[in-house]
């Protein structure tokens, strides 16, 4: 029987989510493509780890999981260890990361990717701060190693988008991207332009859950920002970092600006928009913008929306409406799904 075995790093929302759709799925992988997917080792930060090369059973995984919040000793493949060891030594053919976004420099993330592809192990990542800060890096040692490197997940929670223009746009050069890539940007105009106060917006959003201890990530403009890097550097091979980024986020806006905007018939939007300037510099910008009703941004049920500026195929736009843990995951796993299709080609 032939074998993928998975080393996962991480099992928050994400790590979950992807093992659910694993464990759903992976009979049909199997019957398809005669591969049985195992998973040998998960790590956390301070939740503990399990490691086993035989399997994991990853059914009792996500039930002590969700029991406890943690690993503990006396379960099943329990062991005091860490990323880094598990990613050096560990049993492994494929590395899927999915630990915290690091938006100061993408670290450890990196060091566990470099690690992994240097050990001649694929890799998927669901953290856009590997891509934003060593996309160019990571893929020539991919490229050089004969391993897959994919990133579905790091933008737009899974919507098809890498992979999509990877493989639906073959020799079509993407020229500029324009679109809006932060959720919780999105609500909080969407609910500015309803006459509500920024204080009373966020402390709503707090008590759901939904903003983070540090809102600054998003409100500031800094995760649309490293959104759009990775989107720079994987479309337009732009090799630029965050810091790159001209980046104004929407504390500055307010309920009567965004009320206004409506009188006009536009939406303010944090809008970020990149392209390669006649000299072969990347040109990014995420600010605050007003869009026109009819500008498909401007549609209030979008989570996050992005058009490509393609040489071949024109503007070509993708959306996603709705915002699911699940999505999440199955970013990871389509990711996972190309990698099977590419490792039973070699067998
Ligand atoms: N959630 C989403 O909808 C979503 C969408 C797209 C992309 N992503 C990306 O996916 C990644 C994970 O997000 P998430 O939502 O799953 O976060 P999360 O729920 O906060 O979970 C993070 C997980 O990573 C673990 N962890 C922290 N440091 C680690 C390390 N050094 N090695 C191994 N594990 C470590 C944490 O363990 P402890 O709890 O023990 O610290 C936890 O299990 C992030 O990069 C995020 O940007 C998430």
């Amino acid at each position: 029987m032939k074998e993928l075995k998975l080393a996962l790093l991480g099992f928050g929302v994400a790590g979950k989510a992807f093992s659910q759709i694993l464990l759903d799925r992976h009979d049909a992988i199997w019957e398809d493509k005669g591969l049985d997917v195992k998973v040998t080792a998960i790590t956390t930060g301070r939740s503990g780890c399990l490691v086993d090369p035989e399997g994991i059973d990853l059914a009792r995984a996500l039930e002590l999981m969700e029991a406890r919040g943690s690993f503990q000793p006396g379960d099943p493949g329990y062991r005091e260890t860490d990323s880094l060891t598990v990613v050096r030594e560990g049993d492994y053919d494929a590395l899927i990361e999915m630990t915290p976004t690091n938006i100061k420099n993408g670290q450890p993330a990196i060091d566990y990717l470099t690690w992994a592809l240097e050990r001649d192990k694929h890799v998927i990542t669901a953290n856009k701060g590997p891509v934003a800060f060593a996309y160019g890096r990571l893929k020539k040692l991919a490229r050089e190693k004969g391993r897959c490197f994919f990133y579905e997940t790091s933008v737009m929670v899974g919507t098809p988008l890498f992979n999509m223009a990877e493989t639906c746009l073959p020799y079509c050069k993407v020229k500029g991207v324009r679109g809006l890539l932060n959720a919780s940007c999105n609500y909080f105009l969407e609910e500015l332009g309803r006459g509500r106060s920024f204080d009373h917006i966020m402390e709503e959003a707090r008590r759901a859950g939904f903003l983070e201890a540090d809102p600054s990530q998003d409100l500031d403009g800094w995760d649309a920002a490293v959104k759009l890097t990775a989107l720079m550097n994987v479309f337009m091979n732009a090799e630029m970092d965050p810091a790159r980024v001209e980046r104004t986020g929407i504390r500055g806006v307010t309920a009567d600006q965004a009320r206004e905007a409506l009188a006009r018939g536009k939406k303010i939007r944090l809008l970020c928009q990149g392209h390669m300037d006649c000299e072969g510099r990347p040109v990014a910008v995420v600010r605050p913008e007003e869009i026109p009703f009819d500008d498909p941004l401007a549609a209030s049920d979008l989570v996050a929306c992005l058009r490509l500026d393609t040489d071949l195929m024109g503007p070509i736009s993708i959306g996603h409406h709705k915002m699911e843990p699940g999505q999440t995951g199955y970013g990871l796993f389509s990711d996972l799904v190309r990698l099977v299709r590419h490792v039973a080609e070699t067998l």
